[in-house]
């Protein structure tokens, strides 16, 4: 039985949440592994949209049990907002279908605080983060300083892990002209929502062991994308957590083997929200149809993406690194009318060819995008449900992007809705 990990193999974006919502039929148990409420899914189920940002998405499903692994940093009220405004679109959600790891790091708001402070303080050179301290909770994770969700059970350890959180933040905020930490308050908070959280609180490690003993089908909810890992990403524009695929098993407590499918999750063109580099950027009339036809707006914060070409070599790059098995191409309805269409195959930096993105902040910003050129389609994919469906040149387009990144299609997506997929290979099958 293949187990399967969804990841975004470009900056985030892609279509995770419609893809999970539609696999998550052939699924028992979905997992969040890394991130938070940083993450936007979107899922369009007939007239209902729902968005998703810290559940994973299979939670609407009835029957499905959802999980938050340890890699995930977790906002207490973030969470309950959501678990709220899921409950009035008809979603119930208890402790029958929904647990959370008890060694999960929770972000406070003293971490939302920070994010937002050295955003303001960094000015030009800032990264352009939701705002929703997603990395200063991961670096108090790593600082060994971290409030996780076991704590709360107990206030002597409560006591003890806030003295050494606040004596490093009231020294940040002193350095930043913020206020000390209302440490009074901060505790009372903790412990009014602490026995609402405890209830969704398991060994999660040892439950997903149980569920790979038993045979049952454990669907990996990948949040953010491959350029945004925090190793491989384009750094120092990156999120805070490790984004690739082997983060699934670490991430919830499984050993590396319980990885079956790894499924990329690949627009059939290019965005990205926040700053840093992106060398098929487009800031002319492509980019704008791109962005208008895509409804390219966050679905966290509202703001506008940026939009571009096709970038095959970051999509092959980021497949490898991710050990990428078939990947989902979505949104390919959005290039539909474009009278030509370009695909990005290698970069130009000072004369020199590269087959990848160098590593250097420096030559990242002065790749050229080397492209080649295909004709468009003027029919339309949108709702195609068979590939009998597609116009002869989206065929063509879609093979090319499947020869240049080394990775073939699984899924095909063309539309926001469920059903508006076509399945080629069956991640799940053996
Ligand atoms: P995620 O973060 O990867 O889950 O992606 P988002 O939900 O943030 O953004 C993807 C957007 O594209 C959402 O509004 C989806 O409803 C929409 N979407 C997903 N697949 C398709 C598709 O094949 N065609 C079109 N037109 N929209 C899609
Ligand atoms: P989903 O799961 C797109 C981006 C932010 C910023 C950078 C760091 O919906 O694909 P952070 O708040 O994580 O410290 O911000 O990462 N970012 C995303 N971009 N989709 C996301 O999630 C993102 N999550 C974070 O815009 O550039
Ligand atoms: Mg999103």
């Amino acid at each position: 039985m293949a187990n399967v990990v969804v990841v975004g193999a470009q900056w985030g974006d892609e279509g995770k949440g419609k893809i999970v919502d539609w696999l998550s039929e052939r699924a028992d148990v979905i997992a969040r592994f890394q991130g938070g409420h940083n993450a936007g899914h979107t899922l369009v189920i007939g007239n209902q949209v729902f968005k998703l940002s810290l559940l994973p998405s299979g939670i609407v499903r009835k029957g499905k049990m959802a999980v938050i692994g340890n890699g995930v940093v977790l906002d207490p009220w973030a969470l309950f907002s959501e678990i709220d405004k899921l409950s009035a679109q008809g979603v119930e959600i208890s402790p029958e279908n929904l647990m959370i790891a008890e060694n999960t790091p929770l972000i406070l708001p003293l971490h939302q605080d920070l994010d937002k402070l050295r955003e303001e303080a960094a000015g030009a050179s800032k990264i352009g983060t939701t705002g929703r301290g997603i990395g200063p909770a991961y670096e108090d994770k790593v600082g060994r300083r971290s409030i996780r969700v076991a704590d709360l059970g107990d206030e002597e350890t409560l006591d003890s892990r806030l003295d050494r959180l606040l004596a490093h933040h009231d020294a940040l905020r002193q350095g930043l002209d913020a206020a000390p930490i209302d440490r009074a308050e901060l505790r009372a908070k903790l412990l009014e929502i602490a026995p609402k959280l405890l209830q969704y609180a398991q060994p999660v490690w040892k439950v997903m062991n149980d569920y790979r003993r038993a045979g049952k089908r454990i669907l990996f909810e990948g949040a953010q994308g491959s350029l945004l890992d925090i190793d491989f990403g384009t750094y120092p524009y990156v999120t805070s957590s490790t984004t690739m695929s082997g983060m699934a098993a670490s991430g919830t407590g499984l050993g590396p083997s319980a990885i079956g499918f790894v499924l990329g999750i690949v627009k059939a063109y290019t965005t990205r929200v926040g700053e840093g580099p992106f060398p098929t950027e487009l800031d002319d009339a492509d980019g704008q149809r791109l962005g208008e036809r895509g409804h390219e707006f966050g679905t966290v914060t509202g703001r506008k993406r940026r939009c571009g070409w096709f970038d095959a070599v970051l999509v092959r790059q980021t497949c490898a690194i991710s050990g990428v098995d078939g990947i989902a191409l979505t949104k390919l309805d959005v290039l539909d009318g474009f009278q030509r269409l370009k695909i990005c195959t290698g970069y130009q930096v000072d004369g020199q060819h590269y087959d990848h993105l160098p590593t250097a902040a420096s030559l990242q910003a002065r790749a050229k995008p080397v492209y080649e050129e295909m004709a468009g389609w003027q029919e339309s994919t949108q709702g195609a449900r068979s590939w009998a469906d597609l116009p002869a040149n989206a065929i063509k387009y879609v093979r090319r992007i499947e020869e240049l990144i080394q990775c073939p299609v699984a899924l095909l997506s063309t539309s926001p809705e469920r059903d508006d997929t076509i399945l080629v290979t069956d991640p799940f099958a053996d």
